[in-house]
């Protein structure tokens, strides 16, 4: 029991921490040999941060965007996007360092499959240039003059790979598809995340949760409280009903996982991830068998229940090898931070070093059970059995 909080308590501690963000901080930020920006906001991701003044007078806004945590050969753009939340219609500012020398232009977005050429945007751009601290920091200085209306407008911010000195496609994942948001000039206010794009990335954070702890650990959870506390006779039947307890939350929060996921996929059809979505339809499937199969099972001394176990438990540690390999799958798509996979292979490595242990611990139960079992056939001693039988109830 001890370690079935110990788990639930791990899960906790990782929702809790779903919400953090970044500590670094603009307030704190210097340049130098430059004017003081009047007003600046961290960006929610990506290390971002902008800093700005703003002209009511001529709707001028002398800006700063600078991106912490890139190397020399990653491209980085901010952008207005005056037309959509998103990255289509994006008027965005670029800049990578190509040839030793800092390049900055200006690139309207039309399409997801832009290659982020040279252009004029939409409202004027009297300057722009970049620089890179030399370590891992670019910064984007520039004048925009605001399209007409109100002062809050939508941006967007990005980084991504260069081959050479051509920008290539972003990561389309995590915090690459998270900085979006709103940001008024005049007042500061921001607000980050972009209505349906933000509840996309909450669903599928929701998603990840609801399948990590369900079939990610509860199901492996529910296997070793069968395979070990079967042999401790003192927890019999009590083994059996905590084994379907468990299967069975897991598998109705991992149904609702898995229901997330399919409207997931179908708010998406422009991208697929197949192998995915064919072990989380397969693991459906089985999962489905298994509870159907402990309703149909056999009574104990039935001549079928020994063909009934066997398909139990080869469907039982197949649904489990499947889930951990999609649970790390889901990892790689949903991209979080690190500390996330960190965390649950913690909690994998700590439900197998417990399965370990108890497996070595049952062998010497049984072989020290057997051996009292011998003896006390042979007429040795007639209570040593029992009573052996009686101290593994532990
Ligand atoms: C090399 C050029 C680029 C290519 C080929 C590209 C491609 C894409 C694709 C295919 C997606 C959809 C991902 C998904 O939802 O599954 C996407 C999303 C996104 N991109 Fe880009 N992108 C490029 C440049 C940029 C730039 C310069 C910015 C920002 C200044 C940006 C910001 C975003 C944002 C915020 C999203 C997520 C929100 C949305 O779906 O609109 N991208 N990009
Ligand atoms: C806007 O006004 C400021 C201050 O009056 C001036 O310095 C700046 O050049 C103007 N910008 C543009 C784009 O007209
Ligand atoms: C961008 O604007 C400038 C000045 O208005 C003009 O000379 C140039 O041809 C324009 N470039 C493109 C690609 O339209």
């Amino acid at each position: 029991m001890a370690m079935f909080f110990r788990t639930i308590l791990c899960f906790f501690v990782l929702i809790s921490l779903v919400f953090t963000t970044s500590a670094q901080n603009c307030r704190s930020h210097t340049f130098a040999n430059r004017i003081p920006y009047s007003a600046c906001n961290d960006l929610s991701v990506l290390n971002s941060f902008l800093h700005w003044n703003y002209i009511a007078e001529n709707r001028t806004v002398n800006l700063a965007y600078r991106h912490a945590g890139v190397s020399a050969t990653r491209w980085v753009a901010w952008a207005i996007n005056p037309t959509a939340r998103g990255m289509v219609g994006s008027q965005a500012l670029v800049a990578f360092q190509s040839g030793g020398r800092m390049e900055a232009y200006t690139s309207p977005i039309n399409s997801f499959q832009t290659s982020l050429a040279r252009g004029n945007l939409s409202f004027p751009v009297p300057t722009i240039s970049a620089e890179f601290n030399g370590a891992n920091e670019i910064t984007i200085f520039a004048t925009i003059v605001l399209p007409p209306g109100s002062t809050t407008v939508n941006q967007v911010w990005q980084e991504g790979p260069l081959t050479g000195s051509t920008p290539g496609i972003h990561p389309t994942t995590g915090a690459n598809i998270q900085s979006i948001g709103t940001i008024d000039f005049q007042s500061g206010q921001t607000s980050s995340g972009g209505g349906a794009a933000n509840s996309r990335v909450k669903r599928r954070n929701v998603h990840g949760v609801l399948n990590a702890v369900s079939w990610g650990t509860l199901m492996p959870l529910g296997a070793i409280i069968a395979r070990y506390l079967k042999v401790a006779k003192a927890a019999n039947p009590a083994w059996f009903y905590l084994h379907i307890a468990c299967q069975t939350s897991a598998y109705a929060v991992g149904v609702a996982g898995w229901a997330t996921g399919l409207k997931l996929g179908s708010d998406s059809p422009g991208i697929q991830y197949d192998s995915h979505r064919n072990l989380g339809i397969a693991l459906f499937v089985l999962g489905t068998l298994q509870v159907f199969a402990l309703l149909l099972r056999p009574k104990p001394d039935h001549k079928f229940r020994f063909y009934w176990n066997i398909y139990h438990h080869a469907t039982g540690y197949l649904v489990i090898i499947l889930s951990v390999v999609n649970v790390y799958k889901g990892f790689d798509i949903l991209d979080p931070e690190k500390k996330w996979k960190r965390i649950y292979t913690g909690v994998l490595v700590t439900l197998a070093v417990i399965a370990v242990l108890l497996e070595t611990f049952t062998w010497i139960v049984v072989i020290k059970r057997k051996k009292n079992e011998d003896k006390s056939h042979h007429g040795a001693n007639g209570m040593n059995g029992y009573g052996a039988r009686h101290q593994q109830g532990v």
